[in-house]
């Protein structure tokens, strides 16, 4: 048995934020309450001052396993997400080869059952994720996919799509989607606008998302499926969401910690480090999402935790690849920017990073209750801490966010009642 003593525990799904000491056994939470110090105990983690929350569950990362390990492998994502306070993640299907097939899957879902936090995995829509033609989306859930996306590309045959969404109802999983039409884009991962404009790059305009993101929302509307608007960046995005929401469509929708904290201005500062799909917007923009963030129509936290290397992010603008690492960060850039900034109570940034990704996979996850997984993170919202290169656990280092001073430091993850991370 475990002792968490003197914690505040934030429970988002029982509406729990108060002090309390929480005891775990065999792999779950046994109690919550207030509890003596006793020899029952092989271990007393003194929480006072800090936070006890469920582990967080990030519905969006890359680990590049198989095939591009160099960016980062299922042991050092799963260390760099334990280490962010993450005890659960679902990994994308963009890898090589693409999730595509049972085989895969299977070789991948049996390493990742090996890990000290729990990785999962999506499997593509489609075959090699070529929109052309569905995967056998019935076999793989049954595999064991937790859900289905192309994500880094859009399903532009939206037959396919409504096809791939009414099984996917079926088959009662979610499905993900990178919205940006790319007809519209004249080079991904920076905005259209006056950065652009400025870098003599074409950038990726908003309607490019708006686009898609209406298309979907009607295909999400008519088939009843149960749809994850990917990384939404644009603030008629987020309106579309809402209306559709009001229409009754299963859609839902995230945002990353860095399209909720950074600008397009962040490109001229960090240049390939900024550059990421879809792209990070104006000031206008980041406010729509906060706004949405807080009247409930983006429902996630997510990080698309994307590694490359530092050879392919130094490359000029035009040939890097986009994307960015999230895992370590975003709990602080969540506490920073909307919990000190006033937007979010700490409640509802926990919800978003907790609960609502568990129920939208339909996962044991994201609540302290007793009874539940003994997953959870203790963190000190109060403690600052600056974000330095070298101290990542994951294989990549491109972050935007280097050299920031930050809020919020992850002390201590379990998962299933044993240590994943400890400072
Ligand atoms: O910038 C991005 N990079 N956006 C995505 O959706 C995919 C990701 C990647 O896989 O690198």
């Amino acid at each position: 048995m475990i002792l968490i003593k003197d914690g505040r525990v934030v429970d988002p799904a029982s509406g729990v934020d108060e002090g309390l000491d929480v005891v775990l056994e065999d792999g779950r939470v046994k109690a919550l309450g207030k509890f003596p110090k006793t020899e029952d105990y092989q271990r007393v983690i003194d929480a006072k001052g800090k936070i006890v929350a469920p582990g967080l569950v990030d519905i969006h990362v890359h680990f590049r396993d198989p095939g591009l390990t160099y960016k980062e492998d299922i042991a050092t994502g799963a260390a760099a997400a334990a280490a962010g306070g993450y005890t659960t993640v679902v990994c994308m299907a963009n890898t090589k080869p693409v999730v595509d097939s049972v085989e895969v899957l299977s070789e991948l879902l049996g390493r990742m059952k090996q890990l000290p936090i729990h990785v999962l995995s999506a499997a593509a829509v489609t075959k090699g994720l070529q929109g052309k033609e569905l995967t056998d989306m019935r076999a793989l859930r049954a595999a064991g996919a937790a859900g289905f996306t192309d994500d880094g590309i859009p399903i532009m045959d939206s037959a396919l799509l409504f096809e791939a969404m009414k099984l996917a109802k079926e088959l009662d999983a979610p499905i993900s989607l990178h919205e940006e039409d790319p007809a519209l884009i004249a080079a991904a991962g920076i905005n259209q606008g006056p950065v652009s404009k400025q870098l003599n790059f074409g950038g990726a305009p908003a309607l490019a998302e708006e686009s898609l993101v209406a298309r979907d929302c009607m295909l999400a509307l008519r088939s009843g499926a149960r749809v994850d608007i990917q990384h939404i960046s644009s603030g008629v995005s987020v309106d579309v969401v809402r209306a559709m929401k009001g229409l009754g469509a299963g859609v839902f929708a995230e945002v990353t910690p860095q399209h909720f904290s950074l600008t397009e201005q962040a490109a001229l500062e960090r240049g390939a480090l900024a550059k990421v799909n879809p792209p990070l917007r104006g000031e206008a923009d980041r406010y729509a999402l906060i706004r949405g963030l807080k009247d409930g129509t983006i429902d996630f936290i997510a990080t698309d935790h994307a590694p490359h290397s530092p050879e392919e992010k130094a490359r000029e603008l035009a040939q890097a690849p986009s994307g960015m690492i999230g895992l370590e960060t975003a709990l602080a850039l969540g506490v920073t920017n909307l919990v000190r900034k006033g937007h979010l109570t700490m409640l509802q940034l926990l919800e978003k990073m907790t609960v609502n990704p568990a129920r939208f996979y339909g996962l044991d996850a994201g609540t302290l209750r007793a009874g539940a997984p003994a997953d959870l993170v203790i963190f000190d919202e109060r403690e600052k801490w600056t974000v330095e290169e070298d101290k990542f656990r994951s294989k990549s280092r491109n972050s935007p966010f280097t050299g920031m001073e930050l809020y919020g430091k992850v002390y201590c993850t379990i998962c299933g009642g044993n240590v994943a991370y400890e400072a």
